[in-house]
């Protein structure tokens, strides 16, 4: 049986090979996706690649403020467009001198589904949307400093940038021009269908992995994060459409860097909030496949810096530079730099880097994903570990540029790699941190909440915001700002049904600096009463165009509509609502302080949670729960059409699958069991944290181990 199986796949491989077209070198190809090793670095007698600060003297990169000053005026014009006079507010918006709200975004985490609730949210605050141009929403995306996304969420915060800003509609169903649409309904693994086996599919894992192994050849190690960061590329980033997803023709994202966002026209014209993108660390050594407590570092990827501004490290690192070792902020020496490793593809998959908890190796499968969608990981990085070395294959690794720094409190100070991971590995899935900081002084964060955390109906339950109110009080006190009050526990923000409609936190502080005023957009059925089909699974990772396009309409509507108690109408004043709770730190910042205006002290009284008198969800009748496929038809159609016969040669996708996990399986156990045995001195020694760092060479497979002799005997 395994014979049989092992013939079939190298047969295959064979096969197929005719197939397959090399990128042309000389152009933007995937081989892009490999960083620059040996690079001169700056002058170190006149620059730092590291920026320290304290929690109690922090500072912002410089060109962060430089940034935010002029976004800040930029949107002077914005404020106007949305608010007018003021008068709609009750206010006068000449009084305030120019002194609004500074406001952030939030996107969480959970796949294709909180990238969609996320771009629909978007649409509905964007004044270029007709609709909620009309509501009175759209025009607060338009004043926004700052946009933070994790996860699923920096998969739509990247896509917004890398393809210079456009609306959700050309961004998501492209514009039948440059821009090419996000293809859901081409899956992210196996884009020609549950046969991995199929020219197309091979095809495609051929690009994949050529581009990991430049980046291997390189002498960077490599691990599941980048293939899967090549995967989410194809979709997100701007060169893959329709009728090139199974060639070479372009670089599909490899290549696009995440410092060079500042050259990207809408962001270099402050038309853009500043973008971060949230990522967790796992100690390293630790080995962790479980969630994280709240200690470990959680760190920030802005087109600056890859910085933490947790107290015990309070530290950040050019982000040009990164993949360079540096122990106490220098390199080995001057031209032992390294560009190009902050591939965009790279961040947004190491922010989504969720391997590490699902890796069954009991099972030899990877837990959640699909059966073909894990099957087609699993085959890949089994070919990767084949040809590359790799490190921890389970989390993102990084050079530690912070190695030897802060050594009293920072855990990975004597680590020479880091170990990123999912950012919501610590449960906090909404991407907060960055945003209460205090340097960055916000006054108002959006949250586009589209958590699944109830397990029946995948309906977010506030337990992302009561784990970072914890972390804030806890971890972050000396640096960041507090969260406002919520209700205490999952059950009671479920009582309250503050999940369940827009609502706004910490309306009534005692000082504008007690605690920024976060505006709460849950994922929720629709207002209306009709069948929602925005709680889709994490995992799904395939959407037929018809399912997307009702997804998005519906959280659009959603977005700009509010709730009407105790019916099933769209709240008219919502737009007039969300105005108030935007502008309402202005009105306490100005001197002297001004009273809330009557209209907006109406919608408080509505949207505000007040913790001494708490709503109720029973305000929100005929709310209907369960998910209902707007398109069975569809899938069953897309699904047709990947059962192709040529799988019954392979003895079913089950067999397929049995076969690989064996692959891998064996891979990873050897693997293991080598790390422990010293007489293989030099794969240990590459794996070994402890090591002094190695100079990157030109080829990394040369010194790389070969497939173990035993390995035959496996199969
Ligand atoms: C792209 O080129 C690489 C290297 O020759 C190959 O392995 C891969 O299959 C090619 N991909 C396509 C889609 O032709
Ligand atoms: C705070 O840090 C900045 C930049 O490192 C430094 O210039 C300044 O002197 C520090 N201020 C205090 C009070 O320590
Ligand atoms: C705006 O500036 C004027 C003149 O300096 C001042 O009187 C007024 O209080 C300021 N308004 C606010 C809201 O701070
Ligand atoms: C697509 O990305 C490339 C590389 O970053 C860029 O040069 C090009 O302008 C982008 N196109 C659009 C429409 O943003
Ligand atoms: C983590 O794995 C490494 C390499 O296999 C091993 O040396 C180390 O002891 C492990 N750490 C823990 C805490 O199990
Ligand atoms: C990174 O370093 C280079 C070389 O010193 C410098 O030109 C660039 O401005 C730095 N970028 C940031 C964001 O600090
Ligand atoms: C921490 O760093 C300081 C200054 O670089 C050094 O003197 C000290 O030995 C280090 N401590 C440890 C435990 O490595
Ligand atoms: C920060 O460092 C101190 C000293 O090592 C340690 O006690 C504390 O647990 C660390 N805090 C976090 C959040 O890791
Ligand atoms: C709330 O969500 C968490 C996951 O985030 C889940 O474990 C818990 O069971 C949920 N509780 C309720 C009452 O829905
Ligand atoms: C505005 O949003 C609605 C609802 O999702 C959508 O139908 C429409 O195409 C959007 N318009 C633009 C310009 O994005
Ligand atoms: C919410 O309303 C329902 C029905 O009116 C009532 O049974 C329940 O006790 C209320 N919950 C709270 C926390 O007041
Ligand atoms: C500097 O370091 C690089 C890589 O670490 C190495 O290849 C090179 O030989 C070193 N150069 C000098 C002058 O030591």
């Amino acid at each position: 049986m395994r014979q049989l199986f092992r013939g079939l796949l190298l047969c295959h491989l064979v096969a197929f090979s005719w197939a397959q077209t090399p990128p042309d070198p000389s152009q933007d190809s995937v081989l892009d996706y490999a960083p620059k090793t040996n690079v001169e670095c700056p002058d170190f007698s006149t620059t730092s690649l590291i920026r320290q600060f304290t929690p109690s003297n922090q500072t912002l990169h410089p060109e962060e403020v430089d940034f935010i000053a002029h976004r800040t005026e930029a949107i002077l014009p914005h404020w106007q467009d949305w608010l007018g006079d003021g008068s709609n507010i009750g206010y006068d918006l000449k009084a305030f001198n120019g002194t609004y709200s500074k406001i952030g975004l939030a996107i969480p985490g959970g796949g294709l589904r909180a990238a969609q609730y996320g771009a629909g949210c978007l649409s509905g605050l964007d004044a270029r949307n007709e609709s909620a141009k009309a509501a009175g929403t759209g025009g607060l995306l338009q004043v926004a400093s700052y946009l933070s996304g994790l996860s699923g969420g920096s998969w739509v915060t990247g896509s917004m940038y890398f393809n210079n800003w456009p609306t959700i509609k050309d961004l998501v169903y492209g514009n039948g021009n440059d821009l090419s649409g996000w293809l859901l309904d081409i899956p992210f693994v196996t884009p020609d269908g549950v046969n991995l086996f199929s020219d197309d599919n091979q095809a495609f894992f051929g690009s994949v992995l050529y581009s990991v192994e430049a980046k291997a050849y390189a002498g960077i190690d490599t691990s599941m994060t980048d293939p899967w960061a090549r995967m989410i590329s194809y979709h997100f980033l701007n060169q893959t459409s329709r009728k090139n997803v199974f060639t070479n023709d372009t670089a599909h994202g490899a290549g696009q860097l995440w410092s060079h966002i500042p050259q990207i026209p809408a962001y270099a014209q402050y038309q853009t909030p500043f973008p971060i993108i949230v990522t967790d660390s796992r100690p390293v050594g630790s080995n962790l496949t479980t969630s994280l407590s709240l200690d470990p570092v959680v760190y920030e990827i802005t087109p600056l810096e890859i910085a933490s501004y947790d107290p015990n490290l309070s530290a950040g690192m050019n982000l040009t530079y990164a993949g360079t070792h540096l122990s106490n902020g220098k390199p080995d020496n001057g031209s032992a730099c390294v560009t190009g490793f902050d591939q965009a593809g790279f961040i947004m998959g190491t922010s989504a880097s969720l391997f590490n908890q699902l890796f069954d190796f009991a099972r030899n499968t990877i837990s959640q994903f699909s059966t073909s969608d894990a099957a087609g990981l699993l085959y890949v990085l089994s070919r990767q570990l084949r040809e590359v070395r790799t490190r921890a294959d389970d989390v993102a690794n990084w050079p530690n540029p912070f190695n030897g720094l802060k050594n009293a409190t920072f855990e990975d100070s004597d680590a020479t790699w880091i170990e990123l991971i999912d950012g919501a590995s610590n449960n906090e899935n909404v991407p907060y941190a960055p945003l209460f900081v205090k340097a960055r002084g916000l006054d108002v964060i959006v949250t586009l909440e589209g958590s699944s955390d109830d397990p029946i109906n995948g309906w977010p339950n506030g337990s992302s915001l009561i784990t970072t109110t914890r972390r804030l009080q806890n971890q972050l006190r000396p640096s960041h700002q507090q969260f406002p009050p919520i209700p205490q526990t999952p059950e009671a923000f479920i009582e309250a049904g503050v999940n369940a409609r827009p609502t706004f936190f910490g309306c009534d502080p005692v000082t504008a600096s007690d605690y920024p005023l976060v505006i709460y957009l849950p994922n929720a059925p629709p207002i209306t009463g009709d069948n929602p089909v925005t709680n889709t699974a994490t995992f799904q990772l395939t959407y037929t165009p018809k399912h997307t396009r009702l997804f998005l309409d519906q959280v659009n509507f959603n977005t700009i509509s509010g709730f009407t108690p105790n019916a099933n109408t769209p709240d008219k004043n919502f737009g007039t609502c969300l105005q108030c709770a935007a502008f309402d730190r202005a009105r306490m910042k100005a001197t002297p302080v001004l009273s809330r205006s009557s209209q907006c002290q109406t919608c408080f009284k509505q949207y505000c949670y007040d913790p001494q008198n708490p709503p109720n969800k029973s305000e929100l009748p005929n709310r209907k729960l369960q998910f209902v496929d707007p398109d069975p038809q569809g899938l069953t159609k897309l699904s047709d059409f990947f059962q192709t016969n040529k799988l019954k040669l392979l003895g079913g996708l089950s067999g397929l699958i049995a076969f690989i996990a064996l692959l891998v399986g064996g891979l990873l156990f050897w693997r293991r069991r080598k790390d422990q045995q010293q007489q293989y001195k030099r794969v240990s020694a590459l794996h070994d944290d402890d090591a002094p760092f190695r100079q990157y060479h030109g080829r990394a497979q040369e010194e790389s181990y070969e497939m173990p002799t035993q390995q035959g005997g496996n199969y």
